[in-house]
């Protein structure tokens, strides 16, 4: 089997606590590479000034070496908070609005890219496979190719990849574009996302289709397809169960006191539709007054790229929305909404989650959401609590049996919730079995091997022999 070398901005090299890493690439990552083993290289989360970039770091934890690199202070100005963040990122949620265009970030992006090249070159073995990920390095194929390599490489898109209308918005689309003919195998979330990225190249008259899903763009072929991301499904189903025998699980069911946990477990991002879920569940407080003092929201949300302007404002704004609902509807031993800013150990998560009666999960655009995921698979079988999940979420195209939301709708959620918290067993239990088995099927392990098994498929395309 030939070695897998695993590239991405965020390395979640273990730390002493076990806190869970924030965001879904890092936790399922390092699912998929526990048994498989190989080499995954990244940002070790540390920048310093221009002269002062040592050599790669190296970690190794059972059988996956981590290889980090440090950043300048420049470069994570302009590449991580500047481009991937306040371009890339909003551009692929819709958000326009937020998308600030400027060409000292979009050179720092790609020439960031250009040193992730350099440090990755003199690792690669012939017949490594190499599997590039998320939207921080879209240009780094084509960079290694430009140095000579040969090695079949992979790309996997975490976040949603927008319509034409809204991706040919950005100046640098077209490098963009071009960038990503240069891996074998282009992996997207949902067929939607898929189905957007060939609009794209056909908007702009690159290459042509040869079937389903295989392009030829000047003279590489290379096949772009969905593999949905997963959990893993079993081992947390097993977390779940178990943390039910903790301290803190007690500790919690003692402090809620006979009332129904509702929950929301988000990164602190404006994708995620905090805002607009708070105000559905101060909606549907007021409108079903019986349910005041019956239910607690737990939201539990780790701050998250505090340095871009944006999510600054967005933990002011929170913080104040929950405080202003806590103080107009709240009673001296009732507190509606319990706003954590921490993250939670895994075993802590998953206990949560089979307490809770109900879980939001209303992004306004995900690209998966593996939130929504693990706690269906953390639910007690016999009595399994409901899922309020986006329909803009990527996993509400595998778990139909949701309750699927417009979170936009803030009084349609609000109803929804209502209609969720008096959900009868039976349909309770039916439409978490029939997501269960989906969770099952295409668990985290899947995903892996899927678009491994596309990868190793063939040997890199290139050479002319198809031509436009
Ligand atoms: O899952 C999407 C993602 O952007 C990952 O690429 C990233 O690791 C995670 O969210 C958390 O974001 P950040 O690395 O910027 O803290």
């Amino acid at each position: 089997m030939s070695r897998l070398i695993v590239v991405s901005n965020r390395v979640p090299v273990p730390d002493k606590r076990g806190t869970a890493p924030a965001g879904g690439l890092a936790v399922a990552l390092q699912s998929a590479l526990k048994t498989r083993g190989g080499l995954w290289l990244g940002w070790s989360g540390q920048s310093c000034a221009e002269d002062a970039v040592g050599p790669l770091r190296t970690v190794k934890d059972g059988n996956i070496e981590y290889a980090l690199t440090d950043l300048t202070e420049r470069d994570v100005e302009e590449y991580y908070q500047g481009f991937a963040n306040r371009v890339l990122w909003p551009i692929c949620h819709y958000r326009l609005d937020l998308a600030e265009y400027g060409r000292r970030e979009m050179t720092g992006y790609f020439r960031v890219n250009r040193f992730f090249a350099s440090r990755l070159l003199p690792l690669i073995q012939d017949d490594d496979l190499i599997w590039i990920h998320d939207y921080h390095l879209i240009p780094l194929a084509a960079e290694l190719r430009r140095l000579g390599v040969k090695n079949r490489i992979g790309f996997f898109l975490h976040i949603p990849w927008p319509s034409p209308d809204v991706f040919l918005t950005m100046p640098v689309h077209d490098e963009l574009l071009k960038g990503l003919t240069a891996y074998d195998v282009i992996g997207f979330q949902t067929d939607h996302d898929r189905n957007n990225f060939a609009d794209c190249l056909a908007r702009q008259d690159m290459g042509h289709r040869l079937d389903m899903t295989r392009f030829v763009v000047g003279e590489r072929a290379f096949t772009t397809k969905s593999y949905p991301i997963g959990i893993e499904t079993t081992e947390f189903a097993g977390l779940a169960k178990r943390a039910a025998e903790t301290t803190l699980h007690k500790r919690m069911l003692q402090s809620l006191d006979g009332k129904e946990l509702i929950i929301g477990v988000d990164r602190l991002d404006y994708s995620k539709g905090i805002t607009q879920r708070i105000d559905a569940f101060e909606t549907f407080l007021t409108r079903h007054e019986e349910s005041q003092r019956k239910v607690t929201l737990l939201q539990i949300t780790p701050k998250s790229r505090s340095e871009v302007p944006e999510y600054e404002a967005m933990q002011r704004a929170v913080a104040e929305q929950a405080g202003r609902v806590n103080g107009a509807l709240g009673t001296v031993d009732w507190v509606p909404i319990r706003y954590v800013n921490r993250s939670l150990r895994r075993p802590a998560l998953a206990g949560l989650y089979r307490m809770a009666r109900l879980a939001l999960v209303t992004p306004l655009r995900d690209g998966m959401n593996l939130v929504a995921k693990e706690y269906v698979a953390a639910q007690n079988e016999d009595d399994p609590g409901v899922l309020l999940l986006s329909r803009f979420a990527g996993a509400a195209r595998e778990l139909k049996d949701a309750v699927l939301v417009n979170p936009y709708d803030v009084e349609g959620t609000a109803e929804a919730i209502a209609r969720s918290l008096v959900m009868p067993l039976e349909e309770r239990r039916e439409r978490w079995k029939s997501m269960m088995t989906v969770l099952c099927t295409n668990d985290v392990f899947a995903w892996c091997d899927t678009f491994l098994e596309d990868l190793a498929g063939g040997k890199a395309e290139e050479s002319g022999s198809h031509s436009v």
